[in-house]
């Protein structure tokens, strides 16, 4: 068994390799052609392509001297802004390696940043700017002072969309030589909503514990139970089977060793796929919405679950 991690061992080394940002990459690649760009915001949920395209840039800049030349630092660092601000100016103070005139510092999760946070970076931009180019990493633009964004490029990050998951699954299945069905396939672009390190991760389990991968490994290497199953469940309770379907919820429990807030979180989405009138159908997220906040402030789990069963049967009637 290798030990590398995928989501490193598969990180886009080219422009190419980022899938799914395509007008994104497109921009970024003609100022890295005119070696000259302005102060960059990447906005987007996890696992998208951010850090990645960051070093794409860095690398295409700089060629072999990329090292030199660009910074990456966590805007968070739970030692505070300052420890930021102090390694920028140790990095700035030395003008760029090659014929680029600037360098570039990543900094990711600025959305983590407090206001006056903000307010030193934004200084901190201003004074080197001669020397450096930021790019800032969040998850919400909407987050980030309206004075730093306006000095950026603001790009917003999609998640990646079926045929770009398809297609990293694809290239990493035939590099390390594991089957997987296309039902796993769907599977695995389901549970990571487009997120590719999580996609990569999930993969990665569950090639560890099979050389078949299928839709069943998947939904057990990232804890859920098969959409089948719930779906199931809430046929049989919405035909007022009550006590059969508590015993499938519990065997689905137990046997892929899920938790009650799992499981929620997929009956709320297989609601709207119930045969009853939209007005019932909200009533019963609703529903679900009050029964996950129980679970997480601590009620027992099953008990709370058969509760949500024996709701939604009565508003189904
Ligand atoms: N657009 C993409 N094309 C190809 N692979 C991708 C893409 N986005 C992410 N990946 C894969 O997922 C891994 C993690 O991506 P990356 O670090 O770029 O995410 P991120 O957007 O910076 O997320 P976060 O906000 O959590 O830092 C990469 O190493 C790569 O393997
Ligand atoms: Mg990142």
């Amino acid at each position: 068994m290798e030990s590398t991690i995928w989501t490193e061992k598969y990180r886009p080394q080219d422009f190419s390799e980022v899938k799914g940002q395509e007008h994104i990459v497109k921009r970024v690649t003609a100022f890295v052609e005119q070696k000259n760009m302005p102060h960059l915001m990447f906005a987007g949920p996890a696992g998208v392509g951010k850090s990645s395209l960051a070093l794409v840039i860095a690398k295409k800049l700089f060629g072999e001297s990329w090292r030199d030349n660009f910074l990456e630092l966590n805007a968070s660092d739970e030692r505070g802004i300052d420890v930021v601000r102090v390694k920028v100016k140790d990095f700035a103070r030395t003008r760029s390696i090659g014929n680029v005139p600037f360098k570039v510092i990543f900094l990711d999760e600025c959305d983590a940043l407090t206001k006056e946070a903000q307010q030193a970076l934004r200084r901190t931009m201003e004074i080197y700017t001669k020397t450096c180019r930021f790019v800032l990493s969040c998850n919400f633009s909407s987050k980030i002072l309206d004075p730093i964004q306006s000095r950026c490029a603001i790009f917003k990050f999609k998640p990646l969309a079926k045929e770009h998951i398809f297609d990293i699954i694809g290239k990493i299945a035939k590099n390390e030589n594991i089957s997987i069905d296309d039902k796993a396939k769907e599977a695995l672009f389901d549970v990571s909503h487009g997120d590719c390190r999580k996609l990569e991760n999930i993969l990665q389990s569950s090639a560890a514990v099979t050389d078949k991968i299928t839709e069943k490994t998947i939904y057990s290497i990232a804890s859920q139970a098969l959409p089948k199953e719930v779906k199931e469940i809430l046929d049989e309770t919405v035909q007022g089977k009550f006590l059969e379907a508590r015993k499938k919820l519990l065997n689905t429990m137990l046997d892929n060793g899920l938790s009650g807030i799992d499981l929620i979180k997929q009956i709320q989405k297989e609601i709207w796929n119930i045969p009853a009138p939209d007005k019932k159908k909200l009533d019963m997220i609703k529903l679900c919405g009050e029964i996950e906040f129980r679970l997480v402030e601590g009620s027992d789990e099953f008990l709370q679950l058969e509760a949500l069963l024996a709701g939604i049967m009565l508003l189904a009637k």
